[in-house]
This record gives structure tokens, C-alpha cells and sequence, in this order.
């Protein structure tokens, strides 16, 4: 048998709706690209939605709008994808690293707090896997002190946590559709605000500062466009809208099966006394990445011996500030962050997707155990 890492479900419907677009006049930003924010925004219960071509580009966009630059601060987990970190040199801000809740990975406001400096100007937690940041409490010390807040929900578009879901407490949430996320057009990414005049200015700046983009032009009388700001090329396509806008009635017939499929790894690993990362009370996770935790050096050891025995796997992530660009750019020590080193070096990722049979989920959980004897 072989378990692939990740399966997209992409099939007839996805199709239809290309060819819809292909016998379009629009390929660029245009109707569909309009119709899937404004159905993405109401699936998300509410707020503007603004596609982008990734989520890295979203988080890049959102901290140029919101006029974060040189000297100014930016705390961000220790526990991330990279691309949660980098955006923060785009726009010339210094990255603070801050260390994580050991059991979830999730940013700990308490920490945050004592990161906080007279130059700190936003902080972006990230839904890590699917389970939200503690919001709330987040929400609170940025309002308190006038730091704007930046979601990273590149894993979390169903999760909701103590009533808040991605975007509502936040000056916005980016997220990625990249080829292995929940919902998915290969590349893309959006940014959820409930700040109309943000949202207008996102879409200006994802589209190089230009006052009107092709759809307008198109559309409108012919009228010269303008540039008087700085901006990008990151606007999503009508392809990508395309391939988006079927999978978004399914997102919560999906994320069923990916609680069940969790149910039963969890079940079969907690047999086996495997730990797995902890959901926080009052926290819905939106089911993105299946880990488990394998202390003592073990994780290498597993993640190199399951693709032998045919099943995917990957790990998400090592901690960032044990990473070379990392090293020598913040000149952190390992242990300055010990909760997000040891989760770094345990975390593994395991096959997760709803097309997953239940003999593959056992499969791969023999593998494991076969895997953890043998290390
Ligand atoms: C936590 C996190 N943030 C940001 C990103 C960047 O997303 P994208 O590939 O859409 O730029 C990813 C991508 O995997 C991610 O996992």
C-alpha cells in the first residue's frame, strides 16, 4: 500500500468551472476573483475579502497597509512556517521572536506581553494546524496598547476558537489556497479585514499601486489610470477563483471527515502512548495537519523510515530561529526558545485528507509503531 503525504480533491466540478472562465473574456482579476471574495468573506462570516497569489503575498500586502516599516517591531512565534517571518523583512520591520505554549505551539500572550517594547507595532499569532491563537486575550493587550494584529490563518479557515473565528478580532487575517491547504487552487491566498478602507487599499497595493485594475478598465469608460503609491504584483487570478469557488460549500462536509480521521489516529496513537498536540478548550480545530510528537531524536528517524514503507510524511515546521537565514540574521541560541525548539525537533506530519480510507489510516498507524520499534 502507499499513502501519499497529501491528495487534493479537485475533480469534475473544479473542471466545469475552469472551462467556464476559459470561455470568459477574463483570466486575470475579474467576476470570479469578485465572487469568490464576497462568498469566502460570507462562508467567514463577514468582513472584505481581498485575493491574493499567496499567503506569504497577503501577510506582505497586509503590513505594507498597515504602514509597518523600518524600526518598527513585529512579534511573530518561534514555532512557524518561515513565511510567517519574512514579510516582516519585505517591509524592513525587525522579526521578535516569542516562544510558544509547549502542548498546542500556539503563541502565548503572556509571552507576547513580555515581548512587547515602545516600538512594537503588530503581532502575528498563527493558527498553527488549525487551532486558533488564543484571540481574546491576544485582541485585548494589542488594543491596549495600539498594536495592530495580524492573523497567519494559513491553516485555520474552519477553526473557530471561544466563539471567534479568522478576521473577527483581528485588523485582518491572511490565508493560503497553496496546494496542500483545505482549500486549494495550487497558489493563492487572500486577506480578511472588517476595515473597509484597509480592504480598498489592499486591493490597490496587490495590483502596483494602480487607482483602477484591468476589470475597471474593461467594464468602465475609457479613463487614464493613475499610480501614486508603491505597490505590488500579487493580485489572485479568475483561474484561481475558478478553481476556489466549488470547494467552499463542501469546506464543512470535508472537515467532518478530517475529525473522524483524526478520532481514529488519536485513538490508535494514544493505545500506543503517542502524544499529539492538545486542542485548548473552547477551540474548534479546522483540522489542517494530522502531527504527532516523537521526543529523544526519534522523529528523524520516523519521518526517514515511513516514505520506505510508503507512506508520507513531513514535518511542520522546525523552529524558525534554528534555521541558517535565521541564525545568522537574529543570532538567537537554540534555547532562547525552548518550547518551540523541542516542539521543532518532535513534530511529524502524517497523511490528512478527507479521501483517506479508514485501512490506509491504520496502515499508516502500523507503520509508525513499526517505525517507533525499529528507532
Ligand atoms: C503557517 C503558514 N504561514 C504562511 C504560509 C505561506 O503560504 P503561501 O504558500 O500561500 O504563501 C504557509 C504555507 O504553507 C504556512 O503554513
Amino acid at each position: 500500500m502507499k499513502v501519499e503525504f497529501y491528495r487534493h480533491q479537485l475533480g469534475a466540478a473544479e473542471l466545469q468551472s475552469v472551462e467556464q472562465t476559459l470561455q470568459s473574456v477574463f483570466l486575470t482579476t475579474g467576476p470570479r476573483t469578485a465572487q469568490f471574495e464576497r462568498t469566502f468573506a460570507e462562508w467567514l462570516g463577514g468582513g472584505e475579502a481581498v485575493g491574493t497569489s499567496s499567503c506569504t503575498a497577503a501577510l506582505h500586502l497586509a503590513l505594507s497597509a498597515l504602514g509597518i516599516g523600518p524600526g518598527d517591531e513585529v512579534i511573530v512565534p518561534a514555532m512557524t512556517f518561515i513565511a510567517t517571518v519574512t514579510p516582516v523583512w519585505f517591509v524592513r520591520a525587525r522579526p521578535v521572536l516569542c516562544d510558544v505554549d509547549p502542548a498546542t505551539g500556539l503563541l502565548d500572550p503572556e509571552e507576547v506581553k513580555r515581548r512587547m517594547t515602545p516600538r512594537t507595532r503588530a503581532v502575528i499569532p498563527v493558527h498553527l494546524y488549525g487551532v486558533m491563537a488564543d484571540m481574546k486575550a491576544l485582541a485585548q493587550t494589542c488594543r491596549e496598547r495600539g498594536v495592530a494584529l495580524l492573523e497567519d490563518s494559513a491553516h485555520c479557515i474552519e477553526g473557530s476558537r471561544d466563539g471567534v473565528r479568522p478576521g473577527q478580532l483581528s485588523d485582518a487575517a491572511c490565508f493560503s489556497f497553496y496546494a496542500t491547504k483545505n482549500l486549494t487552487c495550487g497558489e493563492g491566498g487572500a486577506v480578511l479585514t472588517r476595515t473597509p478602507s484597509l480592504a480598498e487599499h489592499l486591493r490597490r497595493l496587490r495590483l502596483h499601486g494602480m487607482s483602477r485594475n484591468a476589470a475597471a478598465r474593461h467594464s468602465g469608460p475609457f479613463a487614464h489610470w493613475d499610480m501614486d503609491e508603491l505597490g505590488f504584483k500579487y493580485n489572485m487570478g479568475d483561474i484561481q477563483a475558478a478553481l476556489l469557488l466549488p470547494q467552499l460549500p463542501l469546506l464543512n462536509e470535508r472537515l467532518t471527515r478530517r475529525e473522524a480521521i483524526a478520532r481514529r489516529y488519536e485513538q490508535a496513537f494514544s493505545a500506543l502512548g503517542v502524544q499529539v498536540p492538545s486542542v485548548p478548550q473552547g477551540a474548534r480545530s479546522a483540522r489542517h495537519l494530522f502531527t504527532i510528537r516523537i521526543p529523544d531524536g526519534g522523529r528523524d528517524r520516523v519521518a526517514a523510515a515511513l516514505p520506505r514503507m510508503g507512506v508520507g510524511c513531513a514535518v511542520n515546521y522546525r523552529a524558525v530561529h534554528t534555521l541558517a537565514y535565521f541564525r545568522r540574521r537574529l543570532r538567537h541560541r537554540p534555547e532562547d526558545f525552548p518550547n518551540a525548539l523541542r516542539f521543532g525537533e518532535e513534530t511529524l506530519s502524517l497523511p490528512f485528507y478527507p479521501s483517506l480510507t479508514d485501512e490506509e489510516i491504520d496502515f499508516v498507524v502500523g507503520c509508525v509503531e513499526q517505525a517507533l520499534i525499529a528507532s
